[in-house]
């Protein structure tokens, strides 16, 4: 199984709202953390925890994103939130249990995980920043 290139953010994935941009960057923190429990070989147990972490902060950053879309009224919202739910559809068919024996299977959810979250980034919340931005949210 070939490595995936680690997680990185950097300027060019801000969406210059503050606490969007610390979530994103939380995420993308917790993706490293799971890929260094499988390139260190530590227990499956504990990285099933770390990616059960993982999913449940993306669902507390979505959330984030939902408000602020709902108190702005922004005119994107239904495909932004579409997205969010075709990326919680996708997760849901994961089998962590798997995971618990073979950590290595978590390689391709943490890229799945990672590719995901840079081009929804980048194409879908950039939308949002610029927009709440416009709104006057910092
Ligand atoms: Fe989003
Ligand atoms: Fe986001």
């Amino acid at each position: 199984m070939n490595e995936m290139q680690r997680a990185t953010w950097d300027g060019s994935l801000a969406v210059d709202i503050r606490s969007i941009d610390e979530q994103h960057q939380r995420l993308v923190a917790m993706i490293n953390e799971s890929q260094d429990h499988i390139q260190q070989g530590k227990p499956g147990g504990d990285l099933v925890y770390l990616i059960k972490k993982l999913f449940q902060y993306a669902e507390e950053h979505f959330a984030t994103e939902e408000k602020y879309m709902a108190d702005t009224t922004y005119p994107g919202a239904g495909a932004h939130m579409a997205e969010h739910a075709a990326f919680r559809r996708h997760v849901e068919t994961f089998n962590l249990d798997l995971v618990l024996r073979t950590p290595h299977l978590a390689n391709d959810i943490l890229r799945y995980l990672w590719d995901w979250l840079r081009k929804h980034i980048a194409a879908t919340d950039k939308k949002l920043g610029a927009h709440l931005a416009a709104k006057g949210v910092r």
